[in-house]
């Protein structure tokens, strides 16, 4: 009777202790959650970007969708980690074809490994017509590492058709719902399991991404092994979800001492980035992922780093139901599904 017309897309974010889904429908208002869905994942299934158990991968991955939304297909899925650099420079202002070739010889002069080993995507982020210049951002993934990963999803009865990277799907997450201040240098710090994307925003646009080997993982192991909980509990326990069962004093202490690898290396990331960049002081610092969740590490990083934080919600502009949540508070858990969001805010035709 009448024809449909939104459109929707599914983000798929499968990360080392969850899978996220989030489904957008898109209208002229805005977006809209019309699926959402989280399945954490036992802890030896991915480790450190490496695929450990496929079949058990692929089976909690089927599940979530037949949880959230059975009649799902076309996905859009990110990578990150080793597989996959970033990188962004400036070239004069071309288009079509002969952009393509002075974006190939420029990816030539720089990416670390063989041009023919690597499938590229780049997008243009900004356009200066005063001097004809243009900022492009390079996107190189390995081509191995992306064909098993695309053959992954296939492998889940699922249909990538995008494959995005965690890094930019974090960005046009904040883009979309926060006005970006141009005069901030901001650093978009997404804390995961075993990754921890950072992405920069300098004059208000993309500026670099870094990814840091170091997430949550210690503090997980360090509450297994000081509680001596089994995995469930361990999992509750992180998640401040034991504060009558087990010492707050003691638990503030073990996630506090589990975190010098990761804050030695955002220290790192963002000192190299400054000098890289040339700039003096990062204003603003806004965290997404599982990591800020954890309780007492925002505060504690906030403390050590020296910069102003903010938790991100990229939710705030989306509508949503709070039933399609179920259990699960949304204004909470807003954090962790920055990936899945970013990743569903792409439209694919
Ligand atoms: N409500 C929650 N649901 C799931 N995980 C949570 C929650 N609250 C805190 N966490 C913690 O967040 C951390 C994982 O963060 P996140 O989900 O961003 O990582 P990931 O995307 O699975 O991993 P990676 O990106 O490194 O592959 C875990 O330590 C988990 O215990
Ligand atoms: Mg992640």
């Amino acid at each position: 009777m009448f024809s449909r017309s939104s459109k929707s897309t599914v983000g798929l974010d499968i990360g080392a202790s969850s899978i996220k889904l989030v489904k957008l429908d898109h209208t002229s208002n805005g977006h809209t959650v019309s699926a959402i869905g989280i399945r954490e994942l036992p802890p030896d299934v991915i480790v450190a970007d490496e695929i450990k158990d496929r079949e058990a991968l692929i089976f909690n991955i089927q599940s979530l969708i037949d949880q959230t939304d059975p009649r799902i297909k076309d996905v859009v899925v990110s990578v990150s980690g080793h597989g996959v650099i970033t990188d962004r420079f400036t070239i004069g202002k071309k288009t079509g074809a002969e952009a393509e070739q002075a974006i190939l010889f420029e990816t030539e002069q720089r990416a670390p490994f063989d041009i023919d080993d690597v499938n590229l995507d780049y997008h243009v982020i900004n356009v200066d017509d005063d001097v004809n210049k243009m900022d492009v951002l390079l996107v190189a993934a390995r081509k191995e590492f992306l064909r098993s990963y695309i053959e992954l999803v296939e492998d889940c009865g699922l249909r990538p058709v995008v494959v995005d990277d965690d890094s930019l799907a974090i960005y046009n997450a904040y883009e979309a719902n926060y006005d970006i201040d141009p005069t901030k240098v901001t650093a978009l710090v997404n804390i995961g399991y075993d990754v921890t994307n950072i992405t920069y925003l300098v004059d208000g646009a993309f500026q670099a991404t870094r990814d840091v080997s170091a997430g949550t993982r210690e503090i997980y192991n360090a509450i297994q092994k000081e509680f001596r909980l089994n995995p469930e509990l361990t999992g509750k326990a992180i998640k401040g979800e034991m504060s009558d069962s087990i010492d707050q004093d003691m638990l503030k202490a073990t996630i506090i001492s589990a975190t010098d690898e990761l804050i030695s290396g955002i220290e790192l990331a963002f000192s190299y980035f400054k000098s890289q960049a040339k700039i003096d002081v990062l204003d603003w610092i806004v965290l997404s992922g599982g990591g800020p969740l954890i309780p007492y590490l925002p505060e504690y990083l906030q403390s050590k780093l020296n910069i102003p934080l903010e938790i991100a919600n990229p939710l705030r502009n989306v509508d949503y139901d709070p039933e399609l949540f179920q259990y699960l508070q949304p204004e909470k858990i807003a954090p962790l599904l920055a990936v899945a969001v970013g990743l569903a805010m792409r439209k694919v035709r």
